[in-house]
């Protein structure tokens, strides 16, 4: 059996943007026929970067209605903060890993230089492990950014079978979309991020069409003034943008190159901003009338879906603590 479980982070608004849509949440109600699948708003690692308790619900209920309207079937999402599990879990797997496999984390490597950088950042993959490993799960979707936290899982579920000495773990594999790494468009040469300095780069599944057509005619383009030749001919700036028309209208990446042949950069811009008021503005206002008019039912969600989840990493969590020989 397939076992599925993934995460999004409710940091910023909570609202995610197109490099979680594209590279993770568009492809979770596909992958997840005829499997077990768990997803999860990841509230816990939003407390590992400066957040504001007093938004912190607010923002996190806003990334659970963003994900039932990208699709994602509300039975299967839930709050990381719902079950505690994960943290007993992420005890016993800290006690396997070495300080060393921390701080080779590439994500920990490039911030530990900032100023007052907090323990979390070094600890945070082991939770994401146990978020993972409590499920047993066998499959991670997500994007190519997460790679070297899933193989982290994957050496975590190792150690603890070679512990206990016997297979019981599943030995996770992330699942990567077509185009993973989806960049930012003002600087395409950094990943799209709800961190980044410069919001204008960033497109959110709740930016007003207006905000989003201002963003994206403002994006970095080429100076050449047409369109001509194929993808691979392209600048990193163009190829991101033709990506995400290519993600979002389902169509190759060869065939946006043909339809702009010849054509000015803003009909490229042109064919994204109808690409996005297409596939985009109906979750936006999805989004907006739950967090208008039905927040009681992101609520119920939540409260269900936490309520299975628990269920199940419970029942592991017992059988990994027993196997561990701890408890009763
Ligand atoms: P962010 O890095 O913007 O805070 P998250 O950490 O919450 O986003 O990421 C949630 C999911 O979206 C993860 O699976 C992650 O790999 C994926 N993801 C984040 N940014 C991008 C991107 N620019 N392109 C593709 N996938 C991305
Ligand atoms: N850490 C992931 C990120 O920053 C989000 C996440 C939390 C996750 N728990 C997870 C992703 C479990 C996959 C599986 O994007």
């Amino acid at each position: 059996m397939n076992i599925i479980v993934t995460g999004i982070q409710p940091t910023g608004s909570g609202s995610p943007h197109m490099g979680n849509y594209l590279g993770a949440i568009k492809s979770i109600p596909k992958l997840i026929k005829s499997s077990e699948a768990y997803v999860m708003v990841a509230d816990v690692h939003a407390t590992t970067v400066d957040f504001e308790p007093s938004e912190l619900k607010k923002s996190s209920l806003l990334t659970a209605a963003s994900l039932i309207a990208a699709g994602v079937p509300d039975d299967i999402i839930f709050k990381q903060s719902c079950v505690p599990q994960h943290y007993e879990l992420a005890i016993y797997l800290s006690h396997l890993a070495s300080v060393g496999q921390m701080e080779r984390m590439t994500q920990y490597k490039d911030k530990s230089e900032e100023k007052g950088v907090g323990f979390g950042l070094l600890s945070y993959p082991i939770l994401m492990a146990a978020d993972i490993l409590s499920y047993n799960a066998t499959t991670v979707p997500a994007g190519i950014d997460q790679h070297q936290h899933v193989q982290l899982a994957a050496d975590l579920a190792r150690k603890l079978n070679n512990k206990i000495g016997e297979d019981y773990l599943n030995i996770p594999k992330p699942k990567f979309t077509k185009n993973p790494k989806i960049m930012d468009i003002l600087n395409p040469d950094k990943k799209m991020s709800k961190s980044s300095a410069n919001q204008n780069g960033v497109l959110y599944l709740t930016d007003t069409i207006d905000i989003a057509v201002n963003k994206i005619k403002r994006a970095t383009t080429d100076s050449k003034p047409y369109f001509t030749d194929g993808f691979d001919d392209q600048s990193d700036a163009i190829k991101n943008l033709i990506v995400i028309i290519s993600e979002l209208m389902e169509i190759t990446t060869d065939d946006v190159c043909i339809q702009l042949q010849g054509k000015r950069y803003s009909d490229l811009k042109n064919m994204l901003i109808s690409a996005y008021s297409e596939h985009i503005i109906p979750i936006k206002e999805q989004i907006d009338y739950m967090m208008n008019n039905n927040q009681s039912y992101i609520n119920e969600c939540i409260d269900a879906g936490s309520e299975r989840a628990e269920k199940t990493s419970n029942s592991n969590v017992k059988i990994i603590r027993n196997k561990l020989g701890l408890g009763l």
